[in-house]
Formats: structure tokens, C-alpha cells, sequence
């Protein structure tokens, strides 16, 4: 779409929709490939894991996110099972809570957390500590103790001050055994064709030690002195939302080289490597993600490319799929409060459809510019589709959900609307904005429906503030 100055709201042909977006023959159809496995309509009502959202709607009210348990763990088995020779750890900044925690264990995942409260569900859920990997950029000494204690079993180092908390722990420790297992983020200096807030390789961002500089070097050996710290290997994540194997390709070639050099200089044995995740999935029909399986093909195949021409062994790898596992098994289920048509320059006009939910539910369209699409999802529609866009409730004119669908043009107040594809940073970047109440996961499986993370209440909303009545 082309851009303008006050946003992409205002740009030209912007009434057409975008150029990827196609005027549907029957507005009332799935396209599949967005959905999650088990969602289908039945009489123009959507149905998931055998549940139609007017009944889920009806017992746990709107708007709620829907989650496919088959499709999240059938996705996870399909990264466990693509990628059998690595160890794959699920990024739960994606979608985390206990339950999920659960599935991720049973089908045979590692778990990454990248805080201390993804860290505090993991523990919650039983989740193996010696399977889980903790990420950040600014770990605090009692974050670090507490993982320590916990007996996580990576610590992905991201400073020399987060090195020196390392060093003090482990020696406060007396050099207790195990020894604290961790790997060196690296930048791998590679900016991936993504959004540049989600970007995280190139160099000029918070994350890692940069190659080039010889940061990553000197992180490795301070490490290497230290004698309560295990190094396990180097860690490299370049971003999110990636389609294009040649960023993982220039990455891993980078990282690959600092190992080598880390083998041959300081004469050391680094087991493990980890390349990160980003990998992308479809929010709408311009999005054409690869499978886990091709994707475990190229990821060994550049592997096995470039340790040949180093003359190295491979490490062992491990990489870290958040969004394309709980990504596309969750929707989003709103209901429609009030419809508008916008009069536009040239006498167009745009029909706005007010959901019960917005940017405080799904934040990304207002901060990444995301697409996404959506579905009449309580009932079949006769009436010509009609570019419309989703907007949500609170007060600020970005709030977006959807920028451009064709909806059926006979969407009322009442209606029930579907967002395919929120699974992943929806719920986990949900806010309180003008004070909403966050949406449940209602997890619906075998024609049944459970709440696994409740509707927060008005009195979740006044806990924390302690003015009093
Ligand atoms: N590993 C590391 C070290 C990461 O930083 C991330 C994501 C992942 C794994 C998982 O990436 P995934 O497979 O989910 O792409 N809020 C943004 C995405 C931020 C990603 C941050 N790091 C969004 O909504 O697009």
C-alpha cells in the first residue's frame, strides 16, 4: 500500500482495500490455510474443536479467544517431529499459561521464558527446570539467583554486567556443581525482512553481543575463565515473522564462524547452538509460510553447508518457534456493537464495524501495522460483501483490529465476528487500556469447551489500586 503521511488510513486507494486483498466470491467461506485445524462453519456458523461460537459465546461471553488444542499441539508435534535431531523450545512470550505450559511438556518441547513471570508459570505448571531456557536483556541478580535455584537449565547471557552477576552467583555458590549452564546471545548483524521493531539481529539494537565488534569473543571467554559458569554454546535470534530462509542462512554462516574460531582459538568443546525463531505464519492470504518439515530441510542443509567448509563437527542445535506453533491455533471472537459508514474524499464510503474488544485485546495492527482478516462467524449471510473495517472500543482512532475485509454488507449490531491467527502476542500483549477487562482462553477440544485463563473481573481491574473506596 502506498504510504502517506498521516498513516496508512489515508492512503490512496486505500478504498479498494490493499493490492493483496481479493473480493471474495462468497464472503461467508474460511480460507483454510488461516484458520486453525479443526475450524469449519456449519450453516454459516464457525465451529472449532467441535464447539460453535454462539455457544461458546453464550457461555462465556465476548469477546474471548478461542483455542485449538489439537492445532497448538498438533503444530508442536510437527516442530518436535520436523525437527527430531534438534531440541525445540516453545518461546512462550508468544501464548503462555499453565495449560499451555502442559501441552508444551507432553509433546515433548522445551520451554523459553524470557522473563521471571513466564519463569513463575513455568514453575507453576511443573514444567521440567532443566528443560526450560531463560532469555533477557536486563536479568536482575535476584531473576538470575532465583533461575539458578530453580535449576534452569540455560541461561542465555545478554551483557557483560549480566556475565559479572553470573560470575557472583557462581561464586557465592563455592562452585557448587552443576556448574551454571549458559549460552552467549549473539547479533549476528543480519536484518531480517520483518518489521523493524521485531528485527533483532542487526546491530544497532539491546540485543546480544555483536560478532563484528568482538563483543561475542570476549563474552565467550569471560565466560570460559569463570569456574562455576558452563558454556554451552552461542545463541543467535534474528527476528520475527520471517518467510525468507537467507537471513537464517547469513546467520547461521556468522555464528557458525565465531564457533569455529571459539573451537580453534581457546580450545574448547561448545555443544550446543541455538538459531533462534521468527519463523512466519498466515494472517491473511498474501502470507505463504513454509511447513516445519521444509523448514528443518534448509535450516540442516545450511548447517551441514557451512560446518563442512569450516572442517567442523555440528553442535547440537535447538531452535525457539513461538508464533508458528500457538499462532494460528487461537481466533479471536468478538461481537459487533454498532456499524457506521464513513463518508471519504470522492465521495466513497468506508463501513466501520465496532467490536466488543480492540487494541487493548490485539495490539498489533495499531503498533506493527499488521493485517489480518476476519469472518462473519454466528451465521450465514446472503447480502454482497462490502470492504469494511474492524475497529475496536476504546478511545483512540487507531484502535484497529482488522484495516481491510470484505465483510458481508448486512453485518448488524449483535453479529459475531472471528479473527483467525491471534494466538500469538494477542493475549501475552493484552493491556488494560482504558481500563478493559482482558479477554478469557476458553480452549475448546473434542466438541468441549474449557476456561484456561479467565475473564478478568472489576475487581481484578481495582486490586491493584489502593486508593479504596
Ligand atoms: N527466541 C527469541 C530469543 C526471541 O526473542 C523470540 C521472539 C523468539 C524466540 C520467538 O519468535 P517467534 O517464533 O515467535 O517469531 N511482539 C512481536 C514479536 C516479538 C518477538 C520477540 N522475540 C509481534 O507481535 O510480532
Amino acid at each position: 500500500m502506498p504510504s502517506h503521511e498521516a498513516g496508512w488510513a489515508h492512503a490512496d486507494g486505500a478504498l479498494k482495500g490493499p493490492s493483496w486483498l481479493r473480493e471474495p466470491a462468497d464472503p461467508n467461506a474460511l480460507v483454510p490455510h488461516l484458520w486453525s485445524q479443526t475450524a469449519r462453519k456449519s450453516d454459516g456458523v464457525l465451529e472449532i474443536g467441535g464447539v460453535r461460537v454462539t455457544d461458546l459465546v453464550a457461555e462465556h461471553g465476548s469477546p474471548a479467544y478461542v483455542l485449538d488444542e489439537a492445532d497448538f499441539r498438533g503444530r508442536a508435534r510437527a516442530f518436535r517431529d520436523a525437527f527430531d535431531d534438534y531440541d525445540v523450545f516453545y518461546a512462550g512470550k508468544a501464548f503462555l499459561c499453565t495449560e499451555v505450559a502442559r501441552w508444551v511438556a507432553e509433546e515433548g518441547l522445551c520451554l523459553d521464558v524470557c522473563s521471571a513471570g513466564e519463569l513463575l508459570v513455568a514453575q507453576r505448571a511443573g514444567f521440567d527446570m532443566a528443560r526450560v531456557g531463560y532469555h533477557g536483556n536486563n536479568k536482575t541478580a535476584a531473576e538470575l539467583a532465583r533461575a539458578v535455584e530453580l535449576g534452569v537449565g540455560r541461561i542465555v547471557v545478554d551483557s557483560f554486567h549480566e556475565v559479572e552477576r553470573l560470575e557472583a552467583l557462581a561464586a557465592a555458590r563455592g562452585g557448587a556443581d552443576p556448574r551454571i549452564r549458559v549460552m552467549v546471545r549473539v547479533t549476528a548483524g543480519v536484518e531480517a525482512h520483518t518489521h523493524e521493531y521485531i528485527a533483532t539481529a542487526h546491530e544497532d539494537q539491546k540485543f546480544g553481543f555483536s560478532i563484528t565488534s568482538g563483543d561475542a569473543f570476549e563474552a565467550v571467554r569471560r565466560i570460559l575463565a569463570a569456574p562455576g559458569l558452563e558454556l554451552l554454546g552461542l545463541h543467535s535470534h534474528i527476528g520475527s515473522q520471517i518467510f525468507d530462509s537467507s537471513g537464517f542462512e547469513v546467520a547461521a554462516r556468522r555464528v557458525l564462524a565465531l564457533h569455529a574460531r571459539v573451537v580453534s582459538e581457546l580450545d574448547v568443546v561448545l555443544p550446543e547452538m541455538d538459531l533462534g525463531g521468527g519463523f512466519g505464519i498466515a494472517y491473511t492470504t498474501q502470507d505463504d509460510p513454509s511447513q516445519p518439515g521444509q523448514l528443518a530441510g534448509e535450516m540442516r542443509e545450511i548447517v551441514a553447508r557451512e560446518c563442512r567448509a569450516l572442517g567442523i563437527a555440528a553442535p547440537r542445535l535447538s531452535i525457539e518457534p513461538g508464533r508458528a506453533i500457538a499462532g494460528p491455533s487461537m481466533c479471536t471472537v468478538y461481537s459487533v456493537g454498532t456499524v457506521k459508514e464513513v463518508a471519504l474524499d470522492g465521495g466513497a464510503r468506508r463501513s466501520y464495524v465496532s467490536v466488543d474488544g480492540g487494541m487493548s485485546d490485539n495490539i498489533r495492527t495499531a503498533l506493527y501495522d499488521a493485517d489480518y482478516s476476519c469472518t462473519l462467524a454466528g451465521r450465514a449471510s446472503t447480502a454482497a460483501p462490502r470492504l469494511s473495517r474492524v475497529v475496536g472500543k476504546h478511545c483512540e482512532a487507531g484502535d484497529v483490529v482488522v484495516k481491510d475485509e470484505f465483510l458481508p454488507a448486512d453485518v448488524a449490531p449483535g453479529d459475531l465476528l472471528a479473527v483467525p491467527g491471534t494466538g500469538a502476542y494477542c493475549r501475552s500483549m493484552a493491556s488494560n487500556y482504558n481500563h478493559a477487562l482482558r479477554p478469557p482462553v476458553v480452549a475448546v477440544r473434542d466438541g468441549a469447551s474449557r476456561v484456561i485463563v479467565r475473564r478478568e473481573t472489576e475487581d481484578d481491574l481495582l486490586a491493584t489500586d489502593v486508593g479504596g473506596a
